[in-house]
C-alpha cells in the first residue's frame, strides 16, 4: 500500500544523476535526466535502493521523456486496484451525498498547475483525501435518487482494459475489434430486448446523443436533404415539427435545438392523469400543424419517463406514425432494461414498430457511464444524416464492406464501449441481469406498499417500474399546496443530509414530489427501509424547517 503521507521527503543525499540511474531497479535510464532541465535533474538525484513511491518520481518523469514504464505502471496499477476495491468494499462509510457546500471542493485543490512531476503515490494519496469523500456516491446502495447508474465490478474491469487498449473506434481500420465487437454486442442486446433482426445499431455515450442521432435520422427521412442543404433560410420547408409528451426528457428538446429545428419545433402533447401521452391530442396536434402548413417529422414516445416513469402508448403512437409517415423514436433510456425479461415486456408493446429506440445500459444494466444503445430499423437513413468521409478517412484496403461507425454519429472519435458490455454481459448472463432487475422492481413495490399503507403519505403516480413518486400529506395540511411543497422539500433535504440515503425530486401536476428510484446493484431491502424510517422521522421532527430548500 502507498502510505498516505503528503509531504515530500527532502533528498537524502545529492549525487550525480547517473549514479542513481544504476540503482533504479538495476536498469539503465532511457534518457539523460540532466537534459530534462534543472528541476527534473535535481529531483532525480536521490540515492535510493528502491523508489519510495510516495516521495520519489520515477525514471520517465525524471527524464522528461516517454510514458510511465511498464514496471512502474504495474506497481501503480495494483495500487489503484486496491484503492478501487477498498472504495467499493467500504462504500457505506461515505455519505451518499457529501455534507459540503457548493464551491468548497475546488478550493481544496492547488490553484496552479504542477510545474514539476509529482510522485504517483502522492497523487493517489491526494485522490483518496480529496476526490473520494467529495464525490456523490453513485456506487452507494443508499443512492436512490434520479435513475441509478452503477459501475458494476465486471464493467469496471472492462473500463480498465478499454483504457489500456486505447482504441479509437471511428473506422474499422482504426480498430477492427472495437468495430466488429460493437456489432456483436449490439446484436446480443437487440436479441436480449426481444427486438427483431430488422434492428441494427450502435453504442453512443448517452441517451442524449442517441436521441440526437435518431432525430437527425428523422430529419433526413423527411426528404428535405437537410444534411446537404441545411434548413436555415429555406422558405420551402415550413416549420419542422417533432411531437413528444409534456413528460418527455429534456434531451429531446435539446436535440431539436442542436439540429436547428429550434425548441419551438417540439410540440409538447398533454398527458393523462397517469402522465402518459394522450394519443387523441397527438393526432389533433399533427392535423392542426399540417393545416397550418407546418411539416411534421417525428413522434417521440417514452417508456419510463424521467419524472414518474410513465409509459406512453407506443402501439397507438406507432399507428399514428405509420399513418402520417413520421419517424417514431422510442426513448426507453431507463426502463428499456426491463425488456430483457420476456415476462415483463407488456409496457413495450409496439416498440418493435419504431424507427429508432434508445436504451441506456449505463442506467439499469449496471454498465459504468457511459454506454447508450441506439437501435434503428433505418441505419441507412441515419448514415445519410451523418456521413462525411474526407480523403484522410477513406479506407482503401478492404474487400469486404465493413462499417465505419463514425459515419453514423456527429463526432469522429469513439470509445471502445463494446468491450465492457461484452465482459459484463458474460459475467452476469442475461438471467443474472433479469434477477437483479426483478429484485429492484420488488423493492420499489415494497416501498410503494409502505407509502400506500401510511395515512399521512400519498403516492403521486403509478409504479410501472422501480421508481416511486410520493409526498407527505397529513390530513390537516390538505389543500395548502404551497405549504406541502415547502414541507416536502424540507423533509427530503433532512433525509439527504443524513448521508445514509439520497433522494431526488420532481414536480408532478404542479406538486413537489419526492422520488425514490431503485437501480443500484448493491441496494437491499434494508436501504429502502432506512429511507422510509428517515422520511418518517423527518416528517415527524418538530424542527423540520418548512422553508429550507431541497438539496438534490
Ligand atoms: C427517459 C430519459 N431519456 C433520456 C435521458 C438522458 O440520459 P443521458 O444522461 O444518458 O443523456 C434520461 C436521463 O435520465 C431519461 O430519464
Amino acid at each position: 500500500m502507498f502510505t498516505t503521507r503528503h509531504s515530500r521527503a527532502a533528498p537524502s543525499e545529492a549525487s550525480s544523476a547517473n549514479s542513481l540511474n544504476s540503482t533504479l531497479r538495476g536498469r539503465r535510464p532511457r534518457g539523460d535526466p540532466s537534459a530534462a532541465g534543472p528541476h527534473l535533474a535535481r529531483r532525480y538525484t536521490r540515492r535510493v535502493a528502491a523508489i519510495d513511491r510516495t516521495t520519489d518520481i520515477d525514471e520517465a518523469q525524471a527524464s522528461g521523456l516517454l510514458d510511465m514504464d511498464a514496471a512502474a505502471f504495474r506497481v501503480a496499477a495494483h495500487e489503484v486496484v486496491d484503492i478501487m476495491a477498498d472504495y467499493l468494499a467500504s462504500i457505506e462509510r461515505f455519505a451518499v451525498f457529501p455534507t459540503i457546500e457548493p464551491g468548497s471542493v475546488g478550493s481544496a485543490f492547488s490553484a496552479t498547475p504542477p510545474e514539476d512531476p509529482e510522485p504517483i503515490g502522492q497523487i493517489l494519496a491526494d485522490y483518496r483525501r480529496l476526490v473520494e469523500p467529495n464525490a456523490t456516491a453513485w456506487q452507494h446502495p443508499g443512492f436512490l435518487a434520479y435513475f441509478g447508474t452503477t459501475a458494476s465490478g465486471p464493467g469496471i474491469l472492462g473500463e480498465m482494459l478499454t483504457a489500456a487498449l486505447g482504441q479509437n473506434a471511428m473506422l474499422w481500420r482504426t480498430s477492427p475489434v472495437a468495430t466488429e465487437l460493437e456489432g456483436v454486442v449490439v446484436g446480443w442486446l437487440r436479441e436480449a430486448l426481444g427486438l427483431p433482426e430488422t434492428f441494427d445499431g450502435l453504442i453512443t455515450d448517452t441517451a442524449s446523443t442517441s436521441s440526437l442521432i435518431a432525430l437527425g435520422g428523422a430529419r433526413e427521412a423527411a426528404g428535405i436533404e437537410a444534411a446537404s442543404e441545411g434548413i436555415a433560410g429555406r422558405e420551402d420547408l415550413g416549420r419542422l415539427r417533432v411531437y413528444a409528451s409534456a413528460e418527455a426528457h429534456s434531451s429531446i428538446e435539446k436535440a431539436c435545438m442542436t439540429l436547428g429545428l429550434g425548441r419551438s419545433s417540439l410540440v409538447r402533447i398533454p398527458t393523462n392523469d397517469r402522465f402518459e401521452l394522450r394519443v387523441d391530442s397527438l393526432a389533433e396536434a399533427i392535423a392542426a400543424d399540417r393545416a397550418a402548413g407546418h411539416r411534421p417529422v417525428a413522434i417521440v414516445a417514452t417508456v419510463g419517463t424521467t419524472s414518474s416513469t410513465s409509459v406512453d402508448p407506443v402501439a397507438a403512437a406507432a399507428d399514428i406514425a405509420e399513418r402520417e409517415r413520421l419517424w417514431l423514436h422510442v426513448d426507453a433510456a431507463y426502463a428499456g432494461a426491463v425488456a430483457i425479461d420476456p415476462m415483463l415486456r407488456a409496457p413495450f408493446a409496439g416498440w418493435e414498430r419504431a424507427d429508432s429506440i434508445v436504451v441506456n445500459p449505463h442506467k439499469w444494466l449496471f454498465t459504468p457511464l457511459d454506454a447508450s444503445l441506439l437501435l434503428s430499423r433505418r441505419m441507412d437513413v441515419v448514415r445519410a444524416a451523418f456521413s462525411l468521409v474526407p480523403e484522410y478517412l477513406r479506407t482503401l484496403d478492404r474487400e469486404t464492406p465493413v462499417r465505419d461507425y463514425n459515419e453514423y454519429t456527429p463526432q469522429l472519435g469513439r470509445r471502445f464501449r463494446a468491450l465492457k458490455l461484452w465482459i459484463q454481459l458474460r459475467w452476469f448472463g442475461l438471467e443474472g441481469l433479469r434477477r437483479r432487475i426483478r429484485h429492484h422492481l420488488e423493492l420499489a413495490n415494497t416501498f410503494a406498499d409502505w407509502i400506500d399503507g401510511a395515512p399521512d403519505w400519498e403516492r403521486l403516480a403509478p409504479v410501472p417500474f422501480s421508481t416511486v413518486c410520493f409526498r407527505y400529506r397529513p390530513p390537516d395540511w390538505a389543500g395548502d399546496e404551497a405549504a406541502l411543497d415547502d414541507r416536502n422539500a424540507a423533509i427530503m433535504d433532512a433525509v439527504n443530509r443524513t448521508g445514509d440515503v439520497f433522494l431526488s425530486h420532481t414536480r408532478l401536476a404542479g406538486r413537489f414530489t419526492i422520488r425514490l428510484s431503485v437501480g443500484n446493484l448493491r441496494t437491499e431491502e434494508r436501504h429502502v427501509a432506512r429511507a422510509w424510517t428517515l422520511l418518517q422521522d423527518a416528517a415527524a421532527a418538530a424542527d423540520v424547517n418548512p422553508a429550507s430548500s431541497p438539496s438534490g
